[in-house]
């Protein structure tokens, strides 16, 4: 897959680390170098942007530039449905203790990186450290996507039991019986409406399949369970929140088994995760001021 940059504005500070960094890849094969000690002492916050490989569902149509990253999948002992968020480590680099979250999983380094773009880069609940649980909830307008979870309240943590009827699961949109979603929110508790990161989760059949059969067994593996795939619900496009059959008008531009953008008619296939690159975007130097107001599109959005 090519490389792509995003297409919204750049933060103030992103022309310097796109000039002085290697790409967040490299960190995990190399450990600190040289030129990651730039990107590291040019933040003290850890996470400084760059060339970031990572996984994603893949956009199969329209203007989004490139897949949308996976949250791997974690499900705790009482049945709640959790995200992994990478082991945050502090590293000292030219005398400066700099925190990082990045960890080797199914293959790849995953990092917090994956989801620096579209302002999320200045969400506290993004920042190493960040005080959060790591559970799926119900986001607050979830009930207008899916009458299912008219059921349950915003806050309202996620868990296996709420998709029982996956296998046969449908609205008026698409087929039935291709996997139950819902839409959610991460990292996101006591932090003000424009920094919600919003997620979405799905329960297929499919991915079941794919655990036993894809081009990515180890990925997979480690990032899909008991049928569950989740993704940072931002469209990377211009960071609309898409939806799997939260549309009527998906049908329209052939999403109606897919992710649908109804921004600009972007489509995302959710039952292939592809490896993709793309340049992630510095987080503030100081996260404990971030506000969710810089000059991308910060917050949750959508049509
Ligand atoms: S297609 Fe433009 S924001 Fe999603």
């Amino acid at each position: 897959m090519p490389e792509d940059e995003d297409s919204y504005p750049a933060e103030s500070g992103r022309r310097r680390f796109v000039k002085g960094v290697v790409g967040a890849s490299a960190l995990g094969a190399t450990g600190i170098t040289g030129a990651t000690g730039i990107k590291y002492a040019t933040t003290s916050s850890g996470s400084g942007g760059g060339a970031t490989q990572y996984f994603g569902i893949e956009n199969i149509a329209g203007p989004a530039p490139r897949g949308m990253p996976q949250i791997p999948i974690e499900i705790d002992s009482d049945g709640y449905l959790k995200g992994v968020w990478p082991e945050v480590k502090t590293k000292t680099v030219d005398n400066e203790e700099v925190k990082i979250a990045e960890t080797q999983l199914g293959g790849i380094t995953y990092s917090s990186e994956w989801f620096q773009y579209c302002g999320v880069q200045t969400y506290a609940g993004i920042a190493p450290d960040a005080d959060q649980d790591n559970f799926f909830r119900v986001s607050e307008s979830a009930s207008t996507s899916y009458d299912w979870m008219s059921d349950l309240s915003a806050g309202d943590k996620l868990k296996v039991s709420d998709f029982d009827d996956y296998e046969s699961w449908g609205n008026d949109i698409g087929k039935d019986g291709l996997g139950k979603p819902a839409m959610g929110r991460w990292r996101s508790e006591d932090l003000p409406p424009q920094e919600t990161a919003p997620i979405q989760i799905l329960r297929s059949t499919r991915i079941e399949d794919l655990a036993k059969e894809s081009d990515h067994p180890e990925w997979v593996k480690a990032s899909t369970e008991k049928g569950f795939i989740a993704w940072l619900n931002k469209c990377t496009h211009f960071c609309c929140v898409p939806g799997f059959k939260s549309s009527a008008q998906s049908a329209k531009f052939g999403g109606a088994n897919d992710v649908y953008c109804p921004c600009h008619q972007s489509v995302y296939d959710p039952f292939n995760p592809v490896k993709l690159q793309f340049t992630s975007l510095p987080r503030p130097e100081d996260s404990g001021e971030s506000g969710g107001s810089s000059g991308s599109s910060g917050g949750e959005s959508s049509a």
